[in-house]
């Protein structure tokens, strides 16, 4: 199982020493959240953000670009020094052509799909993709219930790559705490994103162990 953390629930005064403290905890990615206002209701920041945090972490910063026009910003957050760029498959009408975009300009290419997006939508760009990230919860805000119903997709699509021999990670987002994310790595998840179960608590280096445990225990 991998961790990625998201910033969105981390101290924006202080960004610098939350992503430290979750590196020093020994987590595997970032997870920077990108809400333009328009694609969700919320926004929060752009490419100069990534682009600040990049010389202060090795993490693999991972991009969740929750916008319209997913185009318009591959060569910023490429630039930038994102590693993995992830688009929504409600976002634009030519998903091939963006995701193929993300892999020219060097980055990992995942797609996301929310909760009321059936896998079909997406399935004739599985071959082509790094990670599909299932969210877990409608995207926009952190702190939300997790929606055991989308288990069902990650189970769709961890039998589906099994089936075809693909290799594409399965990324849960959104309402994962020990609970969810037991559920989630059993339906065939291998990464975690987790806003507010680790910022939102007093100590996150113990609430990322907490995390490592329940993948330990079931394996
Ligand atoms: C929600 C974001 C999530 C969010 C998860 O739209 O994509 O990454 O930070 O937050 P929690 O873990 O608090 O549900
Ligand atoms: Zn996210």
């Amino acid at each position: 199982m991998k961790i990625s953390p998201s910033i969105l629930s981390a101290d924006f005064s202080n960004l610098k020493k939350d992503v430290k403290i979750v590196e020093k905890a020994g987590v595997d990615y970032l997870h920077i959240d990108i809400m333009d206002g328009h694609f969700v209701s919320n926004l929060t920041f752009g490419a100069n953000v990534v682009q600040a945090l990049r010389p202060h972490s090795n993490l693999i910063f991972d991009c969740h670009m929750m916008v319209d026009n997913p185009d318009k910003y591959v060569i910023n957050f490429a630039h930038a020094g994102a590693d993995i760029m992830g688009i929504h498959a409600e976002a634009t009408p030519h998903l091939h052509a963006v995701l193929s975009l993300i892999k020219d300009a060097g980055m990992k290419a995942e797609v996301a799909i929310n909760p009321g997006t059936p896998v079909s939508s997406i399935q004739e760009v599985l071959p082509l993709i790094n990670q599909v990230l299932v969210m877990t919860v409608d995207p926009g805000f952190g702190g939300q219930e997790f929606l055991p119903q989308t288990l069902d997709k990650v189970k769709t699509l961890a039998t589906y790559k099994e089936r075809n021999g693909l290799n594409f990670d399965i990324e849960v987002d959104g309402g994962l705490n020990e609970r969810t994310t037991k559920l989630a790595l059993l339906a065939g998840a291998n990464i975690v994103v987790a806003g507010s179960f680790i910022f939102k608590a007093n100590d996150p280096i113990v609430q990322v162990k907490r995390l490592r445990d329940v993948a330990n225990k079931l394996s």
